[in-house]
């Protein structure tokens, strides 16, 4: 006699129960979390199927160079924050002077370049090198970055660490704030960009972001949203982003971008 049969009523029902089970996995796992996750379900079910087996993104990734750009390569070092002697802030001065068409003599940007003036010195480091390898794209600052040397970046991003900071000082804690800016919304694991973008803790790498052109904030909040910029290490921003409707991007884009000149500091 089978030691197990289907004619056994308890064990038919553990099959067909582990039968369920598997396929309910199956949706949730492969159709249900990657249709809520943009970034995940962008490159399809067979990438969610490579991704979970552990596969490395490289073996998936189309050959045709359309490949979306992938995390970043930087890894954040102390010594990046450092402020450069003075040499290097005027040889860095004299390279910016390409960049001033875009991002305004002073730093300051006249159009939607995002503003680099006082911008923290391994922020513009980790960027530039970002652009470089296309893990963040942009077809005009690709070109550039591929241009300079680990020399020439660093003395860049302390040419712009040193320039007269004409900017919204970044935020520090207060009542009126924007919910999302000062608490976040932890039900939907929203922290408040504060705790990273704030004057009271900036997190190394994180972008001093106040008085940035509007335009640009959303464009970039969206683009981490989509998962079509995706060089924040360990998907920090897009974390926080994911969660958000158009209405909340727009709202903190606003605050954000607030100038110096008509909106105080609260
Ligand atoms: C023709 C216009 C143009 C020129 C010239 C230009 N940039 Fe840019 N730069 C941009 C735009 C547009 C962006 C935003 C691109 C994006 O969406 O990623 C940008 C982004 C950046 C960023 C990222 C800033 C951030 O907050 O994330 C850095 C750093 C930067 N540029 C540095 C430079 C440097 C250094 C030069 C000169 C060597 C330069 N740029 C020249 C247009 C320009
Ligand atoms: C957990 C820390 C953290 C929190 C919380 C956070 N950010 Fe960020 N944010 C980052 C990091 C790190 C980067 C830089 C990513 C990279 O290396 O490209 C960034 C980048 C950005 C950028 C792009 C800036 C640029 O110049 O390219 C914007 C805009 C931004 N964050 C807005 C926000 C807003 C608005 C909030 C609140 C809703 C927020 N962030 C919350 C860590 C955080």
């Amino acid at each position: 006699m089978a030691l197990y049969s289907f004619r056994d009523p308890g064990f038919r029902w553990s099959v067909i129960a582990l039968a369920i089970l598997t396929a309910g996995s199956v949706l949730v796992g492969f159709v249900l979390l990657p249709s809520v996750h943009g970034d995940f379900s962008a490159r399809g079910l067979w990438d969610a199927i490579c991704r979970a087996a552990g596969v490395p993104a490289s073996w998936s990734a189309p050959k045709d160079g359309t490949a979306a750009p992938r995390e970043t390569l930087v890894v954040l070092e102390r010594s990046m924050t450092k402020v450069a002697p003075s040499d290097a802030v005027g040889r860095g001065g004299t390279l910016a002077l390409n960049c001033t068409m875009c991002h305004g003599a002073q730093g300051m940007s006249a159009s939607n370049a995002p503003n680099l003036a006082g911008q923290y010195p391994e922020v513009v480091i980790k960027q530039m090198h970002d652009y470089k390898s296309g893990r963040r794209s942009s077809t005009i600052m690709e070109a550039l970055a591929r241009a300079l040397n680990d020399d020439q970046i660093r003395d860049i991003a302390a040419y712009y660490a040193y320039l007269p900071k004409a900017r919204t000082a970044p935020t520090t804690y207060d009542e009126n704030l924007p919910a999302l800016v000062r608490v976040g919304d932890p039900l939907r694991n929203i922290a408040p960009c504060i705790s990273c973008h704030g004057g009271v803790d900036q997190k190394i790498g994180t972008p001093w972001i106040e008085g940035m052109p509007k335009a640009y904030l959303v464009a970039q909040l969206r683009a981490f949203k989509s998962g079509e910029r995706r060089n924040d290490a360990q998907a920090q921003m897009r974390n926080m982003v994911r969660g958000m409707t158009e209405q909340e991007i727009d709202e903190v884009a606003t605050f954000y971008a607030r100038k110096a000149s008509t909106g105080e500091n609260h």
